[in-house]
């Protein structure tokens, strides 16, 4: 190494000690464009004794996905890598969605990346990703039959194969979810414990407006009345844990009730497609929540403004220190998914 090299990262080392951060060593995120090009790179990171934590995600990125970044750095720490993937995966949307209108904004997208410090974007090509003729597919076959999975016929076929194809690509030893796709992370944690992926998922509360509704790339769609409506989701949800928590009702039957009565009087541009009451690890529909099981229960609704379909949901632990206890145990247990900010 020359000495004039040499000095000048001497210099840049003192720069960025000086910013005190890793944030100007992190500066250039290496982007990796085909699945060969980063499973060669995740092969490296691997062999010099790095862990990977990644956070896969569709683009168009919010301040939702920004903080999955910044939580996948929490786990793995300064010395360990961050990879984002950014695909928009055509086998998860039906005819009739919004895949040709998706936003791209790449530019916006590889800044946020940069400013939460990933180290990696993985960004294919859908013709990279996927062979012309392919022919295999992995589909969950229980929990994608309810909530979304009911109007989405095939949307989650799509997301296990192209999750799938991203866990064995980087090789994670985590990888960050948000827990506004309640039914997504459910079944990714089926995905990993039925095929034995070697890895931990860490699910991230969803992020919100400051009126409450959650951030989606599609609320973007929605025009001002809309707009102005679209929080009735979240107080719908809310109005029906306070029912849940403080007046201990148990009825699945009013809690859903009190949802679309919320809805009806709030939003009354929205159609709904569901308002639900189940198990948060099962997804049936419940009869009553809160038993002495321990489980937890998950209110869950999806509705039209126009044809912008929202989603949000709200869990219901077991406030009873026994039942609460006896979750904990189970999710312990299963060490897969920690539904909390647990570290690695
Ligand atoms: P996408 O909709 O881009 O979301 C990427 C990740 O960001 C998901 O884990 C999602 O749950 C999370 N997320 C979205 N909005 C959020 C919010 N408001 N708060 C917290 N987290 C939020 O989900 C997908 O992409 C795809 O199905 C994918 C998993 C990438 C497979 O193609």
């Amino acid at each position: 190494m020359s000495a004039s090299i040499s000095s000048a990262r001497v210099r840049q080392r003192r720069i960025a000690a000086a910013k005190g951060s890793d944030h100007t060593r992190r500066a250039a995120v290496k982007i990796l464009r085909t699945p060969a090009a980063m499973s060669r790179q995740a092969g490296r990171w691997l062999r010099a004794g790095k862990k990977i934590v990644l956070v896969p995600t569709m683009g168009a990125l919010h301040a939702g996905h920004l903080a999955l970044m910044d939580r996948a750095r929490r786990a793995v720490g300064p010395r360990g890598v961050v990879v984002v993937s950014i695909f928009v995966n055509p086998l998860q949307f039906g005819p009739r969605e919004d895949l040709s209108r998706y936003p791209r904004p790449l530019a916006r997208d590889l800044r946020g990346c940069r400013e939460h410090a990933a180290d990696a974007v993985f960004l294919p090509s859908a013709e990279t990703m996927y062979a012309p003729d392919r022919s295999v597919q992995i589909d969950e076959t229980q929990l994608s039959a309810t909530l979304c999975g009911r109007s989405r016929p095939g949307h989650f076929g799509g997301v296990c194969t192209v999750v799938a194809k991203l866990f064995n690509l980087v090789r994670p030893t985590a990888a960050v979810f948000g827990m506004k796709d309640f039914q997504q992370l459910a079944i990714i944690r089926r995905l990993v414990r039925d095929l034995d992926f070697p890895l931990t998922l860490i699910a991230h509360p969803t992020v919100r407006e400051a009126d409450g509704l959650a951030l989606s790339s599609r609320n973007a769609y929605l025009d001002p009345a809309q707009r102005a409506q679209a929080p009735a989701l979240r107080r719908a949800l809310l109005a029906a844990a306070t029912l849940a928590r403080g007046a201990s009702e148990r009825n699945a039957g009013t809690l859903r009730q009190r949802m679309l009565e919320t809805l009806a009087a709030e939003a009354p541009l929205a159609r709904v497609d569901y308002a639900e009451v189940v198990d948060a690890e099962t997804l049936q529909s419940l009869e009553r929540v809160g038993g002495a099981d321990g489980r937890a229960a998950l209110l869950a609704l999806a509705v039209f403004f126009g044809s912008t379909r929202l989603i949000d949901n709200e869990l219901l632990t077991p406030t009873d220190s026994r039942a609460a206890a006896t979750r904990r145990a189970a999710e312990n247990a299963s060490r897969v998914c920690y539904l909390n900010e647990a570290d690695l």
